[in-house]
């Protein structure tokens, strides 16, 4: 099969699967209903290109089971709860930085309010334990094991984001802070991603080390790849907007490095002076970009070499490497 018909009917699978758990349906619940399916990006009004987001995640999930040697329709219900997980934070994350586009389109908060997006959150966030319990096939320990994960990743990713707000007002932050920080709000989910794929295949525990740590590196490299597109992505392209990270005073990996460089730009955040053309300016004088990307790779490398060591089978191990390629950039 060619690889790209793997990850088609794999990505087929999941928005069914999301679909099936969310659409419970009677007239007292179509608004209720219509905030979450908003945020999937399955309205037909404002139905704009990517407004689904990329569901790289659960996508991840299927194709680590299948490279295990295991039933990718096993890891469905797994896969389908990490991308809730995925969506829950991000409309509570949309509300702690008061950013108002998200795949193009105005945010749950922006659109229905903060009260209700707190709400559809914490409806997310229940759904996908739901979709957890679902018996497709894992033994019921295998159940319990994967909602003890997610359980965990959800501690980790909180913890994160508790990281990442209070760096906002923190004027010195390590870089050992800030590796926690994502480690926390973006690998700890894209880790557990991963790992579902091969607890589904019920494969040997260094296997599934691999497994987990490719998703962990896998994830570093790309918040720092989004924290780059932070400052200097076309919102256009990334349907968010290259002003918040910035105007916010987040701590991302460019602003840490330019802190570092250069006595003006500290000046600017002592005195919250941050206008996003002069930060930007200042951070390309000191290369920040570079600085950024190389580490972005480094992370990289230390995913595909777990990725090799997990020994993944046939295409949809090569899709693995393929895809961990594209997401940072240096794919076909
Ligand atoms: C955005 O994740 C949040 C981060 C952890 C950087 P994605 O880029 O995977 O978001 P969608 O789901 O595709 O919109
Ligand atoms: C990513 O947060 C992590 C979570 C949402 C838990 P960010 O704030 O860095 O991501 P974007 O740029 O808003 O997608
Ligand atoms: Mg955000
Ligand atoms: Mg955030």
């Amino acid at each position: 099969m060619l690889l790209q018909t793997v990850v088609s009917s794999f990505s087929d699978a999941i928005e069914q699967a999301l679909r099936d758990i969310l659409a419970t349906d009677s007239s007292l619940d179509s608004e209720y209903l219509h905030m979450l399916h908003y945020h999937m990006g399955w309205t037909n009004s404002d139905q704009l290109l990517d407004s689904a987001g990329k569901r790289t995640r659960p996508l991840l999930t299927l194709l680590c089971t299948a490279a295990a040697g295991g039933d990718q329709r096993l890891a469905i219900p797994l896969a389908a709860g990490v991308e809730l997980i995925h969506n829950f934070s991000l409309i509570h994350d949309d509300i702690q930085d008061n950013s108002q586009l998200r795949r193009s389109r105005p945010t749950v908060w922006a659109r229905f309010g903060r009260s209700q997006a707190i709400n559809a959150g914490d409806a997310l966030f229940t759904y996908a334990h739901l979709a957890l319990q679902q018996d497709v096939g894992l033994t019921s320990e295998t159940r319990l094991e994967a909602l003890r994960i997610l359980d965990e990743t959800c501690i980790s990713l909180t913890k994160g984001q508790h990281l990442d707000m209070a760096f906002e007002t923190q004027e010195l932050v390590s870089t050992e802070e800030y590796m926690s920080m994502i480690s926390g709000k973006t690998a700890a989910l894209i880790a557990a991603a991963t790992e579902f794929g091969a607890l589904a295949a019920d494969a040997q525990d260094n296997v599934r080390l691999h497994y987990r740590a490719y998703g962990h590196y896998l994830g570093l490299a790309f918040q720092i790849r989004d924290d780059i597109l932070g400052i200097w992505g076309d919102s256009a392209e990334t349907g968010k907007s290259s002003a918040t990270d910035i105007e916010r005073g987040k701590k991302t990996l460019p602003i840490l490095y330019g802190l570092r460089q250069s006595s003006e730009l500290r000046e600017l955040y002592r005195k919250d002076d941050l206008n996003t053309d002069t930060v930007r300016n200042i951070l390309d004088e000191k290369g920040a970009r570079k600085y950024c990307e190389d580490k972005e790779q480094l992370h990289a490398q230390d995913a595909l070499q777990h990725l090799a060591a997990a020994d993944p089978l046939g295409d949809a191990g090569a899709s693995l490497e393929n895809m961990t390629l594209q997401l940072l950039g240096r794919g076909d």
